[in-house]
């Protein structure tokens, strides 16, 4: 309490402004401050010139160059011009909140905050802007309060600016383009980039790391990075149908913009400020929602053994999921996802938005029975919402088709948007029908109506072709996972497939957001090479293929972080290979605490994490198309105690191309002062799991 009151007090005195000595006698010129908890970070503010503009450092090193601040409206004048700091005020927080699901148990808050009043001069406007700045980076948001002239807006274009190093390496996908997240990524410097989703990011040529995001998106449009001309970069705001990019009541609140700020990869990974920049839980008990694994009817229809709809040989019967459910139990999986048990498939069902129906069952599929069956084998069902986009239609059957599910035990349901961006169609009260983007206002509307609507049902979501992750979880625990990048599906119909290297992108990009229903645990590797069904049904182009070893498959449910952890092949794919799948039936979705240890963006990672519910350890580390030595010690673990590690690695010959079978399970005992080191083949990887020798012996 003493330490806190004292950094506030510092933190005061270190805030007076005028940094600038010539602006010090012109009190429209001020330069304000404000750093990281353990001052390694610092912001600078300024209004010299009547602009709001901002920079960031680390170490001395800079991240953010001078950029500018402010927002722009159709109907009033902007936040851009005349502008001056009239007031300001310093604080500071720290404090550990519990997540009740996640990466780690514990998370630290710990930030300095500066609240500023910025003022236009002419017309006389007001809005406060916020900075907090973390050790693991920064974030600001604009508030604009309720004024004259200023009881609501359309907002034309927010000017926030984050000039960098042009000569930087970025790791970015396309914003605004047909599909959505679904790309894979580019790396380029930040001057060949062109309009990027976040998170974007970047390794700067002075080393440090940093990825543009953002946290919150409540109400507003998501923001991409336009890249413009050599180190500049502007927010660029999706589009409303309507005209305008968001239309708003005061008072209001921006999300945050992100900063993240890390000497190295790892770090990034090791970041809670997403999830710090984000209200508490809004949720008074969450405690019906279980992580786990499921599996599901869902891989037959990818790789074409099956279809979605009655316009081949249907998979979503009442006899395979109950067997389905049979396989779940037999392995301790907790729920099983069914795609394609409601009317609206037939045909080319990704233009079949205005015709689904989220409660008529197909004939063959009785959900009675189904969940029957499964409140007897203690697994439940998955429930699946596939929209084709016509949110709308949706929208006028969603009480209805949340209260099927829960009446039949659904506590999970996955919901899905395939159109293009751009293409969700909404139907207004007059009729009028619009098309709005994935990330657009309307849409990150509608995603929070459905997960409020889903919790009163107890129903958590997992939503596919969704908005962006921005950290929303912490305030609505039931969003539990999403997709929103390049998934394993695009492995079934490639060309091309994700490449050796994609999720060595998604872990230090995407990843950063929050959770990802990646759907991990492929054994089968060339699913197109498979005999056709039927002729008429086919399979994929050969090309189509899994390019990883099976060892790198196994890592993922350690690299790539969800709540629900889907076991996505085929039963008689892990029938055969018992020994490796035994991996991902030890394996948990729901951690006590999470270390990144090593990595590099695109190439390799090493994590660490430790069971909520068992004082078991897992470590996993994949590599993208170079094969590689890792070494990690193991000081993570308890001191004094002895582990059984269980260990999934490549075998001498294991590459993604020529023997990605090439597996070695073994086990070992191991202290925490030991060092282990791992040959990764190309594409490879390797999975750990550790068991405190006592707990093991019992
Ligand atoms: C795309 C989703 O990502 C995939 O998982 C799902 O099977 C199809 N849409 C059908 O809803
Ligand atoms: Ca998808």
């Amino acid at each position: 309490m003493i330490a806190r009151l004292f950094s506030t007090l510092f933190l005061a005195i270190g805030l007076i402004a005028c940094v600038n000595a010539d602006s010090a006698n012109d009190p429209t010129n001020k330069t304000y401050e404000v750093s990281s908890p353990d001052g390694v970070i610092k912001v600078a503010l300024s209004d010299e010139g009547g602009e709001l503009r901002y920079s960031v450092s680390r170490d001395g090193l800079e991240v953010i160059q001078s950029s500018l601040l402010g927002l722009r409206f159709s109907k009033q004048h902007g936040f851009d011009a005349q502008m001056s700091i009239v007031d300001s005020q310093l604080s500071s927080a720290d404090s550990t909140w519990e997540q009740p699901w996640g990466e780690n148990r514990q998370v630290r808050d710990h930030h300095n905050l500066l609240r500023l009043v910025v003022r236009r001069a002419k017309p006389e406007q007001s809005m406060n802007f916020y900075v907090k700045a973390f050790d693991d980076g920064i974030g600001f948001r604009y508030e604009v309060p309720k004024q004259a002239g200023f009881e609501s807006v359309e907002i034309t274009e927010e000017i926030t600016e984050f000039n960098m190093d042009q000569d930087a390496r970025a790791w970015w996908i396309p914003a605004r383009k047909w599909n959505r997240y679904e790309y894979l990524y580019n790396t380029t410097s930040v001057d060949e980039m062109e309009m990027a989703h976040t998170p974007v990011t970047m390794k700067l040529t002075n080393g440090t790391h940093v990825s543009l995001h953002e946290a919150a998106l409540v109400n507003y449009s998501g923001m991409s990075i336009e890249h413009r001309r050599g180190p500049n970069l502007v927010a660029n705001l999706a589009p409303r149908a309507d005209g305008g990019l968001v239309k708003l009541e005061t008072p209001f609140v921006t999300p945050w913009r992100t900063i993240q700020i890390a000497k190295d990869a790892p770090g990034l990974v090791n970041s809670n400020l997403i999830l710090n920049l984000n209200e508490p839980s809004k949720m008074d008990d969450i405690s019906w929602f279980k992580p786990g694994k499921y599996i599901g009817i869902w891989w037959q229809q990818h790789i074409k053994d099956r279809t979605w709809g009655n316009d081949g040989i249907h998979a979503a019967t009442t006899e395979a999921t109950i067997e389905m459910m049979d396989f779940a139990a037999e392995h301790d999986f907790d729920g099983v996802l069914v795609e394609g048990w409601n009317t609206g498939w037939d045909g080319d069902w990704y233009n079949n938005g205005d015709v689904f129906s989220f409660t008529e069952t197909y004939d063959d599929f009785d959900i009675e029975k189904v969940s029957a069956h499964g409140r007897k084998v203690g697994v439940r069902l998955i429930g699946h919402h596939e929209t084709s986009g016509n949110v709308t239609n949706y929208e006028n059957q969603i009480d209805d088709a949340f209260k099927l599910y829960e009446e039949n035990d659904v506590a999970i349901v996955k919901t899905g948007y395939v159109a293009d961006a751009g293409k969700l169609k909404y139907i207004d009260e007059s009729g009028v029908t619009r098309f709005e983007y994935h990330d657009g206002q309307e849409n990150v509307k509608h995603h929070l109506r459905v997960v409020e609507k889903a919790a009163k049902h107890k129903i958590a979501i997992n939503a596919h072709e969704p908005v962006k992750d921005t950290g929303l979880r912490r305030t609505y625990p039931n969003w539990v996972s999403r997709e929103g990048a390049r998934g394993q599906e695009f492995n079934a119909w490639g060309v091309p497939p994700n490449g050796p290297n994609h999720v060595s992108h998604l872990v230090y990009t995407r990843m950063l957001s929050g959770p990802m229903d990646y759907t991990a645990g492929a054994f089968d590797l060339r699913p197109s090479e498979r005999p056709p069904i039927t002729e008429a049904m086919g399979r994929h182009d050969k090309r189509s293929r899994i390019e990883h070893t099976l060892a790198k498959e196994l890592s993922l449910y350690v690299t790539i972080y969800s709540p629900i952890q889907m076991v996505m092949d085929l039963p008689e794919n892990y029938r055969a290979r018992p020994d490796a799948f035994q991996f991902i039936k030890d394996v948990p979705a729901d951690w006590d605490k999470s270390i990144a240890l090593s990595g590099e963006i695109g190439e390799y990672l090493v994590i660490a994490r430790k069971d909520r519910n068992s004082d078991d350890w897992y470590v996993a580390a994949h590599t993208n198309e170079h094969a590689r030595k890792v070494d990690f010690p193991v000081n993570f673990l308890q001191e004094g105690d002895k582990y059984l590690a269980q260990i999934y690695r490549d075998g001498d010959n294991a590459d993604f191309e020529s023997k990605p079978y090439d597996i070695v399970i073994e086990e070992k005992v191991v202290t925490s002062d030991q060092t282990l080191t791992f040959d990764l083949g190309r594409s490879g990887g390797v999975a750990i799991r550790f068991t405190k020798q006592s707990a093991a012996s019992n």
